[in-house]
């Protein structure tokens, strides 16, 4: 809670480019949650360089990745988006929180096995304390929700056990996070395998849609999608491929799922697919189009930084101060 507002916090990666799954998963659905809570996204720079970075590319894809969030429809005057490198208070919170968290709570963790797993030649500290540093996110804005995916659910339940266990030390210095349960959410699949959630980390191009895809590439692609062979279009557990093109399409257009096997009852695969195309590439076209606006906008974007790292760091400090006074720092003299 931040004067009297409940509080919402979501952190990216800026690695890899958002998919069709961000979008209709996440970050349409956020557009409807300004007025409501007290937003923050944040662009998690400082979680992406526990693997190997380019610098230049990283610092391209933040900047991309912040533009495309106010391109999708967050009003950056409401929605506090911000860089995680533009407020300091994170690492210092992290390092405090360093010490209330156990080694065996960290060893726990599946995506560090993951991910020591796949980068072998640098499992680093940060790899392990990554979850930390999460905490640290979530907590210094007193966030009541966070909206997480299931791949970041243990990293939240770390998260609650950090904040429960300082504030049963110090009292009640922590909001608790919850997980945000929003509306029925779609969960997009791969289009290459409907058992998998499509994901931007996918090595396989044609397995997600790109936000920015252009409309020749997303038709190419639901073309390419892997369906099973006969050429119904039903809505079923048993069909992995169509459920997932159906529910891109429900959710793209609004139409009821049962509305859609009716009108595409005598229709065969190939022609749903490419209305499906057609339909995700219609929706697309206005973030494209205001994503090429804000590009040119320097001024602007430079503006949004500026301003939205001050009402981050005004937020953040006044935790970080808080925690620093409770576990016995000294006081700052003015
Ligand atoms: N670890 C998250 C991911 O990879 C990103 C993240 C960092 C995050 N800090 C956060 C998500 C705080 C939610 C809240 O997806």
């Amino acid at each position: 809670m931040l004067d009297g507002k409940r509080t919402l916090f979501s952190g990216m990666q800026a690695t890899g480019d958002l998919t069709l799954g961000n979008y209709l998963g996440a970050l349409k659905n956020w557009v409807k949650l300004e007025n409501e809570y007290e937003t923050f996204y944040c662009v998690v720079d400082l979680h992406s360089i526990t693997v190997r970075q380019e610098p230049a590319i990283l610092r391209k894809k933040a900047r991309t990745l912040l533009t495309l969030y106010i391109a999708a429809g967050l009003d950056p005057d409401k929605n506090c988006i911000y860089y995680q490198s533009h407020v300091s208070a994170h690492a210092e919170l992290s390092w405090i929180l360093n010490c209330f968290t156990y080694m065996g709570e960290l060893n726990r963790m599946t995506q560090f096995k993951d991910k020591s797993a796949k980068h072998s030649d640098n499992i680093n500290s940060g790899l392990y304390t990554y979850p930390v540093l999460m905490a640290s996110d979530i907590l210094l804005f007193q966030s009541d929700v966070v909206p997480v995916g299931s791949d970041q659910k243990q990293h939240l339940e770390i998260t609650r056990d950090i904040a429960e266990r300082f504030n049963n030390i110090y009292g009640d210095v922590f909001t608790v996070p919850e997980p945000y349960i929003g509306e029925a959410g779609a969960r997009i699949m791969s289009l290459q395998e409907p058992n998998k959630k499509m994901s931007k980390s996918d090595e396989n191009p044609n397995a997600s849609i790109y936000i920015m895809d252009d409309k020749d590439t997303i038709i190419r692609k639901f073309k390419r999608a892997v369906t099973d062979s006969d050429n119904e279009i039903r809505y079923s557990e048993d069909k992995p491929g169509i459920k997932n093109l159906i529910d891109i399409y429900s959710v793209t257009t609004g139409k009821a799922v049962g509305d859609i096997e009716k009108e595409f009852l005598n229709s065969g695969y190939g022609d749903f697919k490419i209305a499906v195309g057609e339909a995700v590439a219609d929706m697309l076209t206005p973030v494209h189009s205001r994503m090429s606006e804000l590009t040119k906008d320097k001024a602007y974007i430079d503006n949004v930084i500026k301003t939205n790292a001050e009402k981050a760091n005004y937020y953040a400090t006044k935790t970080l101060r808080k925690v620093q006074r409770k576990v016995g720092f000294p006081d700052r003299i003015r």
